[in-house]
């Protein structure tokens, strides 16, 4: 008799290498290195520059990206059906866009994207080593722990070097860009990126804030379900008095 582990409640990564055009990734690098300026980073020492937090925040609606858009759009689909997703009861929107610049020595803090219900980032360079900068994903909590601090405390007994309490009590998942990577998970996920610790290269990435809603509902059509928010057309905003 064996005792057999199962994996339960797998977070659902997506991970899609894009075949970029040479010509459109090089256009789109400039366009990112001009969208930056002369800006290095965020207010927080240390941080990226991320084009959200610094007015640009619609890359979306510019035609350097409109390709990537376009893929984006295919596999965001692809990703809600292999979920489980009816492609028919939903509408899939951009809600915001942005490029993130990380010069060597700087990272991104822990967040997630609140905002938001999926999100994706899609690497302009990188070369799968890690070096200058990883997502880092965080489980929800360590739900295998048990005690709670045993997998962060010193002196064990969970000992994180051994391969088991890796599997089972991993604190992170780091992933390693790539040019023309793309990856998917949920907006609610918590994540940070790694230092860049290539003195040589910036680290250029897009990352997208996705939405879920109901398609837009005709007079005969059933009403949105109950939990996913009617279609944005069908909104009303109220004046501020
Ligand atoms: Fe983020």
């Amino acid at each position: 008799m064996t005792l057999e582990l199962q994996p339960l409640f797998p977070l659902a990564l997506a991970q899609v290498q894009l075949r970029l055009d040479p010509l459109e990734l090089a256009v789109m690098l400039q366009e990112v290195l001009a969208l930056r300026g002369s800006a290095e980073g965020n207010p927080n020492p240390g941080c990226a520059w991320t084009g959200d937090i610094n007015g640009v925040w619609q890359l979306h609606r510019l035609p350097a990206f409109a390709g990537v858009c376009e893929q984006l759009r295919r596999h965001s689909w692809g990703y809600l059906e292999a979920l489980g997703f009816a492609r028919e009861g939903l509408a899939l929107h951009i809600q915001r866009a942005w490029p993130v610049v990380s010069a060597p020595g700087q990272a991104v803090g822990r967040h997630h994207h609140p905002n938001a219900h999926l999100s994706a980032i899609l690497y302009l360079n990188g070369d799968g080593s890690g070096r200058s900068g990883c997502l880092r994903l965080f489980p929800p909590r360590a739900i295998n722990e048990l005690v709670p601090g045993l997998a962060v405390g010193h002196g064990g007994p969970l000992c994180p070097e051994r391969p088991a309490a890796a599997r089972w009590n991993a604190p992170w998942f780091d992933l390693a860009p790539r040019a023309g990577l793309l990856v998917l998970f949920p907006a609610g996920t918590d994540h940070a990126v790694t230092p860049n610790d290539d003195p040589e290269e910036l680290r250029l990435s897009l990352a997208f804030d996705l939405v879920l809603s109901a398609p837009p509902a005709g007079p005969h059509d059933p009403a949105p379900p109950e939990y996913l928010a009617p279609h944005p057309s069908q909104w009303t905003p109220l004046a501020c008095p």
